[in-house]
């Protein structure tokens, strides 16, 4: 069993921060594996899952799968004292995990009319997957699934708009639910506790752009700081408010907020009883971008040098494992080790090859291994059937991921 209750020092050695040693580890502990060899590292996961939880003092996170896909990661986290339930992300994934847990929100609206029928017609999944939604329609879906005179009994959560509207400047933030102000919520709650086979138990508020959303990144920090100074500020205010009205309509059991990257400020919002978080916990290196914190690199993936077309340039099988999200540069893998290496702008990753050039390339010879670290954290997932579990100097076992379990959900 992944266990990630073993003592961890009190100032952790933070081995990944002498990067010679910390991937000649690596290297040397997968070498006889055929590459793609993607790893987890036990220290590095045990330190960025104690740190979430100092940066939360005391809120309850609760663990984002999509962010993860690996069950046995989800499940090491969830054993650990202040972590609790899942923040799942498609229904068949949600009512899959609910075989084995009972604490399960989906993040986001589902249409997936098999999945509904199956979640209306178990009632142990029903008591255990709280559905989010942000319209009527999604409720009428359900009820046209019941059938005519069946009433569903479903536990769901609103999602109401974090985003900041900027003088000015207009919806700063992602495009979520169309529900933003307090009046908004209260009457869209109100229409909802007022409908047979639904319980209102829940509220979310995702403030992507203060927590997906470096401010430490190298470019335009100063204009997202000011951003998200004015947007904390708005929020709080509003999300209060909104707590405040809905808690007159239905007696919520969670108002929940937040992702990696703004842990203790959603923390610190008293109208908060939840923090999610899933990114912080594999550390996707667009995680690096951030003042507030600075997660180890637990997982990580290596690929074999296949060939030299230039001295200064080494060329890999494989490597374009792009990130979701917009087309730029830093969705690509990051190469950390050897250090100094880059993807050419004119090729990037590739789906068969990835050139690198630079003057580590000069040393690389095929057959040698160049790490990658991947721009998000659970996408990874998706691309192999396993991560292999490095302690210490070994490989001590492959924690499947969603994918080596035959489960492809998005
Ligand atoms: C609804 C919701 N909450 C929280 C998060 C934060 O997840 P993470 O901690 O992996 O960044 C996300 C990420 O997109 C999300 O969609």
């Amino acid at each position: 069993m992944l266990d990630l209750t073993a003592p961890a020092p009190l100032a952790p050695a933070q081995e990944w921060n002498d990067p010679a040693r910390w991937w000649g580890r690596l290297s040397e502990a997968t070498g006889e594996l055929s590459a793609p060899v993607a790893v987890i590292d036990n220290d590095a996961l045990r330190y960025n899952a104690l740190d979430l939880l100092l940066r939360a003092g005391g809120v309850p996170i609760r663990v984002a799968s999509k962010s993860i896909r690996v069950r046995e990661v989800l499940d090491a986290a969830l054993r650990l004292p202040g972590y609790r339930g899942i923040l799942a992300f498609t229904l068949p994934e949600a009512l899959w995990l609910a075989e084995t847990h009972d604490d399960i929100v989906l993040g986001y609206p589902t249409a997936d009319r098999p999945a509904l029928a199956r979640l209306v017609a178990d009632e142990q999944a029903a008591a255990r997957v709280t559905l989010m939604i942000d319209d009527i329609a999604q409720l009428e879906l359900v009820d046209a699934i019941a059938g005519p005179g069946r009433r569903a009994n479903l536990r769901v959560a609103i999602d109401a708009d974090a985003s900041w509207r900027a003088p000015g400047l207009g919806h700063i933030g992602v495009r979520r639910s169309p529900l933003f102000t307090s009046a908004e919520v209260a009457a869209f709650a109100r229409l909802v506790a007022g409908r047979p086979g639904f319980t209102l138990v829940g509220l979310m508020m995702y403030e992507a752009q203060l927590a997906g959303q470096g401010d430490d990144t190298g470019s335009g920090d100063a204009v997202v700081r000011w951003m998200q100074r004015r947007s904390r500020d708005e929020l709080l205010t509003r999300r209060s408010t909104i707590v405040d009205e809905v808690r007159r309509i239905a007696p919520l059991e969670f108002v929940n907020g937040g992702g990696t990257g703004s842990i203790e400020y959603t923390a610190g919002d008293r109208s908060v009883t939840e923090v999610t978080a899933g990114s912080g916990l594999l550390g996707g290196h667009l995680f690096d971008g951030y003042r507030g914190f600075h997660p180890a690199p637990a997982a990580s993936f290596a690929l074999d040098v296949v060939r030299k077309p230039l001295p200064d340039v080494a060329t890999l099988l494989g490597g374009g494992w792009i990130a979701s999200g917009p087309p730029v540069a830093s969705r690509q893998p990051l190469p950390v080790w050897p250090a100094g290496l880059k993807t050419l702008a004119r090729e990037g990753a590739g789906e068969v090859q990835t050139p690198l050039q630079g003057p580590a390339a000069r040393r690389l010879a095929v057959g040698d291994r160049v790490w990658f670290r991947h721009a998000k954290s659970g996408e990874a997932s998706e691309r192999v059937d396993a991560f292999h579990l490095v302690e210490g100097e070994h490989v001590v076992r492959e924690l499947p991921t969603y994918r080596g379990e035959g489960k492809a959900f998005l």
